[in-house]
C-alpha cells in the first residue's frame, strides 16, 4: 500500500519542514491550506493540495470531501496548524484568546476527528501526530492562553488514543520550545530578542524545523508502531531540566 500522508498547515515553517522530509522518505502528500496562492508558491503543482480551513467542523468535512473524491487515501496525520498568542491573561483580549484556542485546540479536535473518521470508514490503521508546545507542560510567563489550548492537546492526545489503539490507530504529539517558523517572528525578531530565546533554555538556542519534523517522521512511520499516546517534548530540556546555575 502506498503511503500517503496529510499535512494541515502546510505551508507554515514546520508543515514545509516536514512535507521535504517525508517526500524524500517516497511518502505522497495531502496538503491542506487556507491560501491556494501560498501552496502554489511553495510545492508548485507538486501533491494533492487541498485549500481548507480545518478550525470547525464544517471546514474539516469539505477536507475530506475532497479527499473521498481523489484516488488518495491517507494514513496518516500530521497537523501543524497553530499559531502563538502571547499576553499576560488580565490584557489578553476575548478575541485573541478564542483565535489561540480556535487555532490550535479547536483545529486538532476537528481535524483529528475528521481524521478518525476517515480510517474507520475506509477500516484503515494509521498514526497521526499533533504539534503541542512546551508550554503545556512547564509555566512560562504569559503563556496562559497558549498553555492552555496545548495542554488540551497533550490531554486529548492521550484520551484518544485510548479510544483507537485497538483499531490500530496510534496517535502522538510533539511538544517543541521555540522554532525559527513565522509563528516565532513577532518573538525573535531582532538580535537582542533572538539571544535573549536562546538563552532561555538549558541547550541554548532556537529550534531548527526540520529537527521537529524528523521526529514527526518517525513517529508516522511504522518505526515506530509500539509508540502511542505520548507528547515528545523537542525543546533543549526548556520542560525537564533545571541546569546548574554558576
Ligand atoms: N514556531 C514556534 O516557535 C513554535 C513553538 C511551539 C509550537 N509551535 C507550533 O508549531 C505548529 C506549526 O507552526 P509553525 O511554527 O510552523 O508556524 P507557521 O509557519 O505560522 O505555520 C502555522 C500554520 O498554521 C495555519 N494557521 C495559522 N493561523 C491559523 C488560523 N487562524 N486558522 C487556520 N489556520 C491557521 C497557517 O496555515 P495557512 O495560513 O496556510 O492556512 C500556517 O501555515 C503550530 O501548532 C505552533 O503552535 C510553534
Amino acid at each position: 500500500m502506498e503511503k500517503v500522508a496529510l499535512i494541515t498547515g502546510a505551508s507554515g515553517g514546520l508543515g514545509q519542514a516536514l512535507a521535504k522530509k517525508l517526500i524524500a522518505d517516497d511518502w505522497k502528500l495531502i496538503l491542506v491550506s487556507r491560501d491556494a496562492h501560498k501552496l502554489k508558491t511553495v510545492y508548485g503543482d507538486q501533491q494533492m493540495q487541498i485549500v481548507g480551513n480545518c478550525t470547525n467542523a464544517e471546514g474539516v468535512r469539505k477536507i475530506f470531501s475532497q479527499i473521498n473524491d481523489s484516488s488518495l487515501q491517507p494514513t496518516a496525520l500530521a497537523h501543524c496548524v497553530g499559531n502563538i498568542r502571547l499576553a499576560p491573561m488580565h490584557r489578553m483580549a476575548e478575541t485573541d484568546f478564542l483565535d489561540c484556542m480556535h487555532t490550535n485546540l479547536f483545529s486538532a479536535f476537528h481535524t483529528l476527528s475528521g481524521f478518525i473518521n476517515h480510517l474507520k470508514q475506509h477500516s484503515f490503521s494509521g498514526s497521526a501526530v499533533l504539534v503541542s508546545s512546551a508550554a503545556a507542560s512547564i509555566g512560562t510567563p504569559n503563556h496562559e492562553a497558549i498553555s492552555a489550548a496545548k495542554g488540551g492537546i497533550e490531554a486529548m492526545v492521550r484520551s484518544a488514543s485510548a479510544s483507537y489503539a485497538s483499531s490500530g490507530i496510534r496517535i502522538n504529539a510533539v511538544s517543541p520550545g521555540i522554532m525559527d517558523t513565522p509563528a516565532a517572528a513577532g518573538i525573535i525578531s531582532g538580535d537582542l530578542m533572538r539571544e535573549m530565546a536562546s538563552k532561555q533554555y538549558p541547550i541554548k538556542g532556537i529550534g531548527n524545523p526540520a529537527d521537529v519534523a524528523e521526529l514527526m517522521v518517525w513517529l508516522l512511520s511504522d518505526a515506530a508502531k509500539r509508540v502511542t499516546g505520548q507528547a515528545w517534548a523537542i525543546d533543549g530540556g526548556f520542560s525537564s531540566i533545571r541546569p546548574l546555575v554558576k
